[in-house]
């Protein structure tokens, strides 16, 4: 089938409307693949020219569902021809309770909980840390070294990463301290053996009495893996002891599974691994299976806090939005999804060590379920990230047909987000084309 995009008589090419583009929009809304999709269907995406990829980024893992997914379209077509907008503060529609039901039961936590629903994950995110201040009439918010919590000033200030998300956006909010995260490929004390993590735990909590009164903190606000940050999976250990230590001081725990939900680690949640349950979990990007969609679910006696009015917003769980994500998880349930993450996860997981084991600059291979990583370092130089040769792989892959993501504090991370429903003979050839590009880039 020919897919290119003909217009006024003329075929559209990428570098045109990349060019209008530049002219029209923010430079500030970076773009990492310089391509312009047209269409897109399960794992597979198609651009302007018609050129096929396929994809492993997922709009930034959004898609776990895959790119319009048939159920979900119909479900957001019938309830645009019946409600698209009424606002969810002034007249109640039963899209919105359904899904606050849904996460109530599916989220992890044996306890009543309660949902509200937003736009963003960085809307819902800032509302978390209003909740847990209304519940425990605490100021102070602790996060990590690394970490992504969205662009909003708050979300920013929340937000280990300064350059390109801070520069220039101060000042930021107060009462915000900062923990390194357990980065094992880099912690000088790191052993393999777990038992480290569990000392590297109580030295980051010991160091934690040196910067704030655990009595004037509100909430500790954690990714179970960091997304932007690099893919890095927080040890069970750690996390555990983090719960029992927040449990002890009054403190609520915020997991920021906003990339790591809906079955990306081969668990509905990361936190799952652990075998721990946040007291507020924020939820966002694959909640909508591809509509803008955030929700807080928590327990209800935190969630009930703010009073009337306090939480909210316009748009906040718009009906179509609602309709997309009841059927998204439906999805997730029919074509069982998160098991499909443990074995896409096996496999790429199985390329990424054999392909460690070939270059050198392959400096680690991390993640858990289908949230895996590489980690480009230049060899013999203390794992000094590369992030130049990390760029190449990505364009390499690209000219080649596939669409990947970096990540990571220096950019030296190649990540997988592709769809959860990508199929076998997809995932062999994005694999494929993945391992021709990191031989191509070994000539560097
Ligand atoms: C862990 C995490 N939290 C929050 C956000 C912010 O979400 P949004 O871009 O929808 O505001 C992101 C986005 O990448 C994220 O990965």
């Amino acid at each position: 089938m020919d897919r290119t995009y003909v217009k006024s008589g003329k075929v559209m090419t990428s570098s045109a409307l990349i060019a209008r583009r530049q002219a029209a929009v923010a430079r500030g809304v970076a773009f990492s693949l310089p391509i312009v999709i047209r269409e897109a269907r399960g794992a597979v995406v198609y651009d302007v020219e018609g050129r096929r990829f396929i994809d492993f980024a997922g709009g930034i893992g959004v898609l776990n569902v895959g790119h319009t997914h048939p159920k979900v379209v119909a479900a957001i077509k019938a309830q645009a021809e019946r409600l698209t907008h009424a606002c969810f503060m002034v007249a109640t529609y039963e899209s919105y309770v359904e899904l606050a039901e849904r996460l109530n039961q599916l989220v992890p936590g044996a306890w009543p909980k309660k949902t509200v629903l937003f736009n963003s994950g960085a809307e819902a995110v800032e509302n978390a840390v209003k909740i847990a201040r209304a519940a425990t009439g605490r100021p102070a918010v602790l996060v990590f070294e690394h970490a992504f919590h969205g662009r909003t000033i708050f979300g920013l200030t929340l937000t280990g990463k300064v350059n390109p998300y801070k520069v220039g956006f101060g000042p930021f909010a107060s009462e915000v301290y900062r923990l390194p995260y357990p980065y094992c490929f880099r912690c000088p004390r790191h052993t393999g053996e777990g038992k480290c993590c569990q000392a590297e735990a109580s030295n980051f909590l010991s160091q934690l009495a040196t910067l704030v009164d655990p009595t004037a903190l509100a909430a500790v606000v954690i990714e179970p893996v960091l997304g932007e940050g690099g893919f890095i999976p927080a040890p069970p250990e750690f996390l555990r002891m983090l719960v029992d230590w927040c449990r002890e001081h009054g403190v609520i725990f915020i997991a920021d599974e906003v990339q790591t939900g809906f079955g990306r680690t081969g668990t509905m949640f990361a936190m799952e691994h652990a075998g721990v349950a946040a007291d507020l979990t924020v939820l966002a990007k694959s909640l909508g299976g591809g509509l803008p969609i955030s929700a807080v679910t928590g327990r209800q006696e935190i969630m009930d806090a703010p009073a009337p009015g306090g939480l909210g917003g316009t748009f906040a769980g718009n009906p179509v939005a609602c309709a997309a994500a009841l059927a998204a998880l439906d999805v997730f349930e029919e074509e069982r999804l998160v098991e499909r993450a443990r074995m896409i996860g096996a496999t790429v997981r199985e390329h990424f060590l054999s392909w460690k084991a070939t270059y050198p600059w392959i400096g680690d291979v991390r993640g858990v379920g289908a949230m895996q990583a590489l980690e480009i370092v230049i060899p013999n130089q203390s794992k000094a990230p590369d992030q130049k040769r990390t760029s190449l792989v990505q364009k390499l892959a690209l000219e080649r047909g596939l669409l990947t993501l970096t990540a990571g504090t220096w950019g030296n991370v190649i990540r997988t987000l592709m769809p959860l429903t990508i199929s076998d003979s997809e995932l062999a050839e994005g694999l494929e084309i993945l391992g021709s590009a990191l031989k191509s880039a070994s000539a560097l």
